[in-house]
């Protein structure tokens, strides 16, 4: 247990140091949601404030204020949008949490678990339309289309995965455009805002575009891993989810990609009939077959090309800190 909390305290500490240099303008950001989502009626602002209680770590707000240091000056355009994607995400987290049937969101019940579904999907609803709402208020329509269409390239990310659960076959090649589309093109977003608004020019918003791309498809590989082999006490929500879903992940896919014809339906019988007593099969097989590891150096690659894209960003706090979150988003246990 101690080694559990310490474990969890470690990626805090880790985190907040390596937002040292943002972090008055995250405070910035935090108070902004508190404000924004303060409401009169007392559920409404209970369910809100709910959703944005410590745990979260606050990857996105980071990604687009580091993304505008590097470039120029961090903006009050930047804290708007830094609130923005930070309710996107939580919405999308809001409602993954109904088709995971998840009960745990950042050390907390969800919000299916604590109320039900009808609230998760409202409150959901409710997130995204006030995300919308806050871009809309900024001077140029840049920011809130990139939202735009970022959130909806989320959304066909999480239709496809939908349409994929279940399909012991879904190549690798679908699976890196589903985690893509989920979850990397809002990490590239964040970069791209920042970059922009803190005036960068065509060139180099491309750079850190492509950087937070490749550091969403780390980090995505990395929530996947941790959901086969992670510990709940540590990052804080349900795992187990994508077997219990029948979502195939990239170790599985690497472990099928390595086997016989009769043991890889030896592996697609685990993979069907779920029970407690196969996932521990599983994750054993998946360990001594070396795909566990070769699905974290995989993240790392995307890691290190990543840090690749920072290279024609002059020197400064920020330039470090991103390469070193790309080096934390494939170490990280929470
Ligand atoms: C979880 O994201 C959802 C994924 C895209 C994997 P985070 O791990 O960044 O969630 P919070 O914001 O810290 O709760
Ligand atoms: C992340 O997918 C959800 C979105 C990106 C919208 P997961 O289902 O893998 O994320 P966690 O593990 O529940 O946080
Ligand atoms: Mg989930
Ligand atoms: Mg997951």
């Amino acid at each position: 247990m101690s080694q559990v909390r310490s474990s969890k305290a470690d990626a805090r500490i880790a985190l907040s140091r390596l937002f040292a240099p943002i972090a008055d303008d995250l405070a910035a950001v935090d108070r902004r949601l508190q404000q924004e989502l303060h409401n009169d009626d007392p559920f409404i602002d209970e369910l809100a404030q709910h959703s944005f209680r410590i745990g979260g770590k606050r990857l996105r707000p980071a990604l687009l204020l580091l993304s505008a240091q590097a470039v120029g000056r961090i903006t009050p355009e930047h804290h708007t949008l830094a609130a923005v994607v930070e309710m996107v995400h939580t919405a999308t987290l809001v409602h993954d949490d109904v088709l995971d049937e998840a009960d745990v969101r950042r050390h907390l019940d969800t919000v299916n678990a604590r109320w039900n579904n009808q609230t998760s999907v409202l409150l959901g609803d409710y997130l995204f339309t006030h995300a919308f709402y806050l871009a809309s208020t900024l001077d140029t329509t840049f920011g809130c289309r990139a939202i735009g269409e970022a959130t909806n390239t989320v959304c066909e990310g999480e239709l496809r995965q939908t349409a994929g659960s279940g399909n012991f076959w879904l190549s690798l090649d679908e699976y890196l455009r589903i985690i893509e589309a989920k979850t990397a093109e809002l990490c590239a977003c964040c970069c791209r805002l920042g970059a922009y608004y803190a005036g960068g020019d065509a060139m180099i918003t491309d750079r850190l575009t492509a950087f937070g791309r490749k550091l969403g498809m780390a980090f995505q590989i990395v929530d996947d891993l941790l959901d086969l082999e992670g510990e709940e006490q540590t990052t804080g929500k349900s795992l187990g989810t994508d077997l219990a879903q029948h979502k195939m992940t990239l170790p599985l896919i690497l472990l099928r990609e390595q086997l016989s014809a009769s043991e890889a339906s030896r592996l697609q019988g685990l993979y069907d009939e779920q029970d407690a007593g196969h996932s521990g099969l599983l994750l054993q097989w998946l360990d001594e077959s070396g795909a566990l590891a070769q699905a974290r150096q995989t993240a790392a690659e995307y890691a290190q090309h990543a840090i690749e894209e920072l290279s024609g960003l002059r020197d400064s706090d920020a330039k470090r800190v991103l390469a070193q979150l790309a080096r934390f988003v494939v170490a990280r246990n929470a």
